[in-house]
């Protein structure tokens, strides 16, 4: 470790996904926009221990030992953790740190904030080192600190995190794919419900087990909706885009993903003038996305908060990971 830092700061951002949830976990395409920031400062410490501060989740000076195994560790400091081990595993490095996390977004909200603190703090301890990862190299040590922890997920959060911008992800290769596409004219909506994400696709993975081909018919309908979406995205075709944010809403619904609270949040949405409207992400909770033309924003925000939602303000296609700050 450089000895002369004192402390360096780095940011992510966080994700909507547009098209694509859970059939991306099996192999399947998805389209992603990054949104929101998390930012990771990370400063020696003068004992062995690994000191997190993440108010967001409730930890202040949470001190823990540097190598116990992630699932011992307090909930919100198992991201951070785990980003820590797999980026000495790598790349080596020793001693106490600290590490504390921040962002003007909730992470109740759905919106990636476990990759994207995942990416930041890899970020920062990538510059404290003087090490230059490519981002392929970031990706990678991201989705495996994410995967330690989670033991499931597509790392479509963690492309979102390390590339920013909207892109077309599929794993496995994997095949990142940034788009040049415009600012997207996005309205969110949470749901007031925070959804656990293994759990939902944990759940996917037992109604697949039941029922095989019925599902992986959804997710090959879902393919074919992303490349659609692609073609209309890349096209600046924002109303055949909004129509396919509602096919693939109904994909969702027979995937068994979707809640009435969300489908009361994206019918208000609908019917105030959106494009088109779907749950984003895993579905359970979190939150929905309305595709709106330029005159129906505040009608579709307004509709989104009567039918009981709060509306979140993001800026689609955030830039990807970066050093913010270097002190010492
Ligand atoms: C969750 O935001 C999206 C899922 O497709 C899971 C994943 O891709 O990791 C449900």
């Amino acid at each position: 470790m450089n000895e002369k830092r004192q402390q360096i700061t780095a940011s992510a951002p966080g994700k909507l996904m547009l098209l694509g949830e859970h059939a991306v976990v099996y192999g399947r395409p998805c389209l992603v926009t990054a949104v929101g920031r998390w930012q990771a400062t990370v400063a020696p410490a003068a004992d062995d221990l690994l000191h997190v501060t993440a108010p967001d989740v409730g930890l202040l000076d949470c001190a823990l030992p540097l190598t116990a195994p992630v699932g011992e560790m307090p909930a919100g400091a198992r991201f951070i953790a785990a980003a820590v081990q797999e980026f000495r595993r790598q790349h080596g490095g020793h001693g106490g740190l600290r590490v504390s996390t921040s962002s003007h977004f909730s992470s109740r909200y759905g919106l990636g904030s476990s990759a994207a603190v995942t990416v930041a703090v890899l970020q920062a301890l990538a510059a404290w080192h003087g090490v230059s990862l490519t981002p392929t190299e970031l990706f990678d040590l991201g989705r495996r600190a994410v995967l330690a922890v989670q033991g499931v997920g597509s790392g479509f959060d963690v492309a979102a995190a390390v590339y920013g911008g909207t892109l077309y992800f599929a794993a496995g290769g994997p095949t990142i794919e940034p788009l040049a596409v415009g600012e997207l004219p996005l309205v969110v909506g949470y749901s007031g419900v925070k959804a656990d994400t293994a759990t939902l696709v944990r759940g996917v993975a037992a109604r697949r087990a039941a029922a095989l081909q019925e599902i992986d018919r959804l997710f090959d309908q879902s393919a074919i909706l992303v490349e659609a979406g692609r073609q209309a995205l890349q096209a600046g075709d924002l109303a055949t885009l909004g129509s396919l944010f509602d096919q693939a809403q109904e994909l969702l619904v027979r995937l068994g993903v979707s809640t009435p609270r969300l489908e009361a949040l994206i019918a208000a949405a609908r019917g105030a003038g959106a494009w088109g409207a779907k749950l984003s992400g895993a579905g359970g909770g979190d939150c929905l996305i309305a595709l709106v033309p330029a005159g129906r924003r505040q009608a579709v925000e307004a509709a989104i908060v009567t039918a009981g939602g709060e509306v979140v303000a993001v800026h689609p296609g955030e830039p990807g990971a970066r050093v913010e700050d270097v002190l010492g």
